[in-house]
């Protein structure tokens, strides 16, 4: 079955159609990033608008690229939790409006759980069709049936958050920030360091250069058995690392070299903390009878060359399983949306169209 996903939590107007709730044959994804720029953050009132401008252009592109028509779709899914209300109430109310008209099944998906979900689509790889992808056997490396229980964590701008999953569907919260989530610390930090948008993959290329070990970076770990984070601390050390202590003298402007070093160094605490509370969640679940078979990671900063690197060593040393999006699915997207929609529907868990857009995510 094809499933259209839809997405306008926050400034992304995203679309996409997936086949069998694995086959990306189309993501497109139309970032606001040159409306906000000016105003230093999303701007909602500026973000819905933009949202009601491109969706209808976004899912044209996606139905066509995916090489289908719109009778062809078997089922509508839309993020519809959590984000900006008014951005969230332009995709659900064009997902309803479509549903509806084509007679097919609605879905509400959390954006947050769909970021888990993630790392279970397959994109077409370059050159090839997205309908010859579409007819290709399964790939066993993407084969979720023996994946579970497992140990999830969602890195992006909004969230930090760990999970325990016992399927594709069903979820249960372990910890989350206390404060700042690492995509946001990563965006902060970058911008202390004068490296513009899109902050953290600049800050992660710049890193590439510098010594991680050059500056001393506090990490939180708060309680001893504790599966929270906490990322104030280390963007604010960042802020007097560079602009200075208050009170204090003012720093020297840095130079290339010390820049790359301060965001090797922030990378390194801010990786190594994330890994940190991977080991520890293991064990937790462990200590409960249920060890994890896998580890599941998604969102924005499961882009993040380190995060990949350290998360695939931890996993071996582990014993489990590694399962990461594409890296064109890490950051926001309707395809993610899609996979998850049809998983929701295989178990019949399909909306009514009283479906409500949610600022808060449910999951
Ligand atoms: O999942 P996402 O697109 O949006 C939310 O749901 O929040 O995540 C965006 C976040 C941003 O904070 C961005 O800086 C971060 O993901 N990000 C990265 C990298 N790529 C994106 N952070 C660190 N390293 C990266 N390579
Ligand atoms: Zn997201």
């Amino acid at each position: 079955m094809l499933v259209l996903g839809l997405e306008t939590s926050c400034d992304e107007t995203a679309a996409a159609v997936v086949a069998d709730g694995v086959d990306v044959l189309s993501n497109v994804v139309a970032s606001q990033y040159e409306l906000h720029e000016e105003y230093g953050g999303v701007v909602p009132e500026i973000a819905s608008r933009a949202h009601v401008e491109r969706l209808l252009p976004v899912l044209r592109r996606a139905v066509s690229q995916a090489g289908v028509s719109l009778g062809d779709i078997g089922a509508v899914a839309v993020g519809h939790r959590p984000g900006l209300i008014g951005s969230l109430l332009v995709g659900v109310s064009a997902a309803k409006a479509l549903a509806w008209s084509l007679g097919v099944p609605l879905v509400g998906v959390d954006h947050v759980h769909a970021h888990l979900d993630a790392g279970w689509l397959r994109v077409p790889a370059a050159g090839t069709s997205s309908r010859a992808r579409a007819g290709a056997s399964h790939d066993a490396a993407l084969d979720p049936s023996a994946a579970f229980p497992a140990l999830g964590l969602v890195i992006s701008g909004g969230h930090t958050v760990l999970y325990r999953l016992d399927s594709r569907t069903e979820l249960s919260r372990l910890g989350s920030t206390i404060d700042d989530a690492v995509g946001e610390a990563y965006d902060k930090a970058a911008m202390i360091l004068g490296l513009g948008h899109p902050g953290g993959p600049r800050l992660d290329a710049l890193a590439a250069t510098g010594n991680d070990r050059a500056v001393s970076f506090p990490t939180s770990r708060l309680a001893p058995d504790s599966l929270d984070f906490s990322f104030s601390g280390l963007k604010t050390a960042m802020l007097y690392r560079v602009r200075g202590i208050p009170g204090q003298p003012v720093p020297a402007p840095l130079d290339d070299a010390s820049r790359a070093d301060l965001a090797a160094s922030f990378q390194r605490a801010a990786i190594g903390v994330l890994m940190l509370k991977v080991e520890r969640a293991i064990e937790h679940l462990a200590a409960r009878g249920a060890p994890p078979r896998t580890l599941i990671i998604g969102g924005g900063v499961s882009a993040n060359s380190r995060l990949r690197r350290d998360a695939s060593t931890l996993a071996a040393r582990r014993g489990l399983r590694l399962v990461v999006p594409p890296m064109s699915l890490c950051t926001d997207n309707a395809a993610m949306i899609a996979g998850l929609g049809h998983a929701l529907l295989e178990q019949g868990r399909a909306s009514t169209l009283a479906l409500a857009a949610e600022p808060t995510t449910g999951v």
